[in-house]
């Protein structure tokens, strides 16, 4: 089996910091959109809870239950297994999101993280939140499970935010947002998303963990990119600033997939236009 082959793993993003390749990550929540992921070879495919608003419909992600959550990765888990069977594509890493208030105690996550795993086949699961987060993510790295943070705006936290805005532009919420970062590493987490945050804190914050940092809305400095699938493709109403929509200019989804990757791993995407300060 070749390098290129070998499934995306903890290891291999913690390799791909080191040797400063860019991550690539995109949602999805079905077995298509999962197929062409793979075979465009994308190194993570996020079953985000963000399937609650682009799928689902709802205003917030607040309403997705466990059980959403595992079907729609099962979903996503075999249409990565079909790419793999038809096209020998590597495999990517499946992340999966613990949904609000899965994981509201250390009982509660373990129980949480073990169904998405044993029965969506999740690889890593993805929480929101910061120190308050440090026993469940310890609790579950103890465990063998891979973690994923999830800083600056955390969409399950909406209300509590007073809305989808940008996070950690006071000096104040700044250092918080870093001491947070280190802790989350420090107690076993596996790699970090920022989202919407101002350009200059993400690349410090990038800079200090060893962890992989994956941003959205988070500048060009971060260890990787995610979006979201529907932005990427067109299909949203109301696209955020800091998307690209790649169907508007590449067409067939997977040509506009292929080009997110390619222009995540040129250091094209995102441009300043896509950033916030
Ligand atoms: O749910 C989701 O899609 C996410 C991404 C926005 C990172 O968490």
């Amino acid at each position: 089996m070749s390098n290129r082959q070998r499934p995306v793993s903890v290891t291999t993003l913690a390799a791909m910091k080191t040797r400063g390749e860019r991550i690539t990550c995109l949602t999805a929540y079905d077995a298509s959109l999962a197929r062409v992921m793979t075979e465009a070879g994308v190194e993570i495919i996020l079953v985000g809870d963000s399937l609650g608003m682009v799928v689902q419909g709802h205003d917030t992600t607040l309403p997705v239950t466990l059980d959403e959550m595992i079907y729609h990765s099962r979903c996503v888990a075999r249409g990565m297994a079909q790419a793999q069977a038809q096209t020998s594509a590597r495999q990517p890493l499946l992340l999966v999101d613990l949904p609000f208030m899965s994981y509201a105690s250390v009982e509660q996550a373990l129980h949480s993280a073990a169904r998405l795993m044993k029965e969506g086949g999740a690889q890593m699961v993805k929480l929101e939140g910061g120190a308050a987060q440090v026993a469940v993510v310890q609790a579950l790295t103890t465990q063998g499970i891979p973690v994923c943070a999830h800083l600056g705006l955390t969409p399950q936290s909406v209300h509590k935010l007073g809305g989808y805005k940008v996070q950690g532009r006071e000096t104040a919420a700044a250092a918080t947002m870093l001491q947070d970062a280190q802790a989350l590493q420090q107690a076993g987490a596996d790699a970090l998303i920022l989202e919407c945050i101002p350009s200059t804190l993400a690349a410090r914050i990038s800079r200090e963990l060893v962890i992989p940092v994956i941003g959205i809305g988070a500048g060009a400095d971060c260890d990787g990119q995610v979006l979201v699938a529907t932005d990427v493709l067109g299909l949203s109403a109301q696209p955020p600033r800091f998307a690209r929509d790649y169907a508007q200019t590449h067409g067939a989804p997977t040509l506009a997939i292929r080009a997110f990757i390619e222009d995540v791993r040129a250091g094209t995407f995102p441009q300043p236009e896509q950033c916030f300060n």
